[in-house]
């Protein structure tokens, strides 16, 4: 009859879009030889960064930070740190008590306009030492002279602890200027130009080496540092003869990665989807952190944007109908992505957070955005499982064990909000480097804390060298 035929024909485009739905969901589903594959080839990249010859073209930087160790527990005193390259920008003032290893903190939130983060460097520099003052102004400590650790998410390249030239821009900043200076020198000169306090910059630190300090500082077996925020990478200690950068063989010394510039060479392109390359085609740094783009919380919701304006020009979602909402960049940040993927929320709840981003979404819909927030919010976890998989593996064979118990400390939104992120990294970690036992520790306020105990050891080992 006519009424089945109707049926029958519905049911026949049900499935239809159905399959077309999980095809594109397919492309971010890796097989366990391709999270090998990268694995290895990371291997290889963290290889290539470590060697004289290599260096220079390799695509992870692996950059010296002359942190040369733990805090010990002795370290104490009144310092100011400065976080800038995360969610937020923060003027922070830390008091540590030696002995008991406690740590107090007053912080203060600052926004950096848009118009800032991409103006110029003057600008920018000037802008944080305001901030600085109005900190210093709210605590009463104008006159104090503190010293100062300076927290900065971006690629350094380092001769000290306190010297770092600026490799070039990452994530949401491109303020001009900047580039192949050095931020401390900046940072000093705006402070000269407002000239009303002083202060003792004694160190420049990247946010992973912070996490893994503070971590460290209570953990002895920390020694690697995770972010998985805004910005993805990763800092551990390698062995001294390993590092043909700087002289000397002895010890140890902390090296930033910047493994998001892993696949910058195009050895990730196979894995590598059409929506991937329109993310990277529209964003600040075009080429470039093309493994931070396929892991970090300021892209995924970039991704899955490019999914839902594709899944509806295919006319499968939104009854086909791209609003300009869904064409405006960045309204997936990582705390919708996490609310949409939390298991405890009815699918009512996602409509509505669907609503609130100015989607009108059925329920069928609603459904697939899920979907897609799952396979690409996985996919990340699992890259970056390979890429530590990588790094603790390295570690293990380096020092010749059998077994390697190593804790990694971590901080980032996309770790701490998302709900299956930490799950699934671990999971891969473990598949993929079965002789590692590897403990995840949340760092609280890594990069506040952990600038605080660099600059406080190193500014006991700065009045060693006096004496
Ligand atoms: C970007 C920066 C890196 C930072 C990371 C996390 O990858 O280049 O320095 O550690 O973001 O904030």
């Amino acid at each position: 009859t006519k009424g089945a035929a109707m049926v029958t024909a519905v049911a026949c485009r049900v499935q239809a879009q159905r399959k077309q739905i999980d095809k594109v969901l397919a492309l971010f589903q890796l097989t366990r030889e391709q999270l090998v594959g990268v694995r290895d080839k990371m291997r290889t990249e963290l290889e290539y960064g470590l060697k004289k010859e290599t260096h220079a073209l390799a695509t992870v930087k692996m950059l010296p930070t002359y942190v040369y160790g733990m805090p010990d527990g002795t370290e104490k005193g009144k310092f100011l740190a400065l976080d800038l390259g995360g969610t937020n920008f923060r003027v922070l003032l830390v008091k540590i008590r030696s002995g008991r290893r406690s740590v107090r903190m007053y912080n203060k939130i600052f926004a950096i306009p848009l118009e800032i983060m991409q103006g110029t460097g003057e600008e920018l520099f000037d802008h944080i030492v305001q901030c600085i003052a109005d900190f210093l102004d709210y605590m009463g400590l104008k006159g104090a002279r503190l010293p100062l650790g300076f927290t900065f998410s971006f690629p350094c390249r380092q001769t000290c602890i306190d010297k770092g030239t600026l490799v070039g821009w990452t994530k949401g900043f491109k303020a001009t200027d900047c580039e192949g200076e050095d931020v401390v020198d900046m940072l000093r000169e705006a402070i000269k130009r407002r000239n009303e306090f002083d202060l003792d910059i004694v160190a420049i630190v990247n946010d992973t080496v912070g996490t893994m300090m503070t971590c460290g500082y209570e953990d002895p077996n920390c020694e690697i540092g995770l972010i998985a925020g805004t910005g993805s990478n990763v800092c551990y200690m390698e062995e001294m003869r390993n590092i043909e950068l700087v002289e000397g063989d002895e010890g140890r010394m902390c090296i930033n990665t910047e493994w998001g510039g892993f696949g910058d060479n195009g050895c990730l392109d196979d894995i590598c989807t059409q929506y991937d390359k329109e993310v990277d085609e529209g964003s600040l740094n075009s080429g470039k952190q093309r493994y931070e783009k396929m892991t970090s919380g300021m892209y995924l919701g970039e991704i899955v944007r490019q999914i839902l304006i594709d899944l509806t020009r295919q006319g499968l979602l939104f009854r086909g109908q791209i609003s300009e909402r869904l064409r405006t960049r960045g309204i997936f940040e990582t705390k919708f992505l996490s609310q949409i993927e939390s298991d405890r929320l009815a699918l009512l709840q996602v409509r509505r957070i669907l609503q609130q981003l100015g989607l009108d979404s059925t329920c069928e819909d609603s459904i697939v955005v899920k979907e897609v927030c799952g396979a690409v919010s996985r996919r990340a976890a699992q890259l970056c499982g390979a890429g530590m998989a990588a790094i603790v593996e390295k570690r293990r064979q380096d020092q010749g064990l059998e077994h390697f118990k190593v804790t990694v400390g971590v901080d980032g939104t996309l770790y701490k909000l998302h709900p299956h992120f930490s799950r699934i990294l671990q999971e891969t970690v473990r598949e993929l480097a079965p002789r590692c036992d590897v403990t995840f520790m949340l760092s609280e306020d890594g990069s506040g804390k952990g600038a605080a105990l660099i600059t406080a050891v190193a500014k006991r080992l700065q009045q060693q060298r006096k004496e």
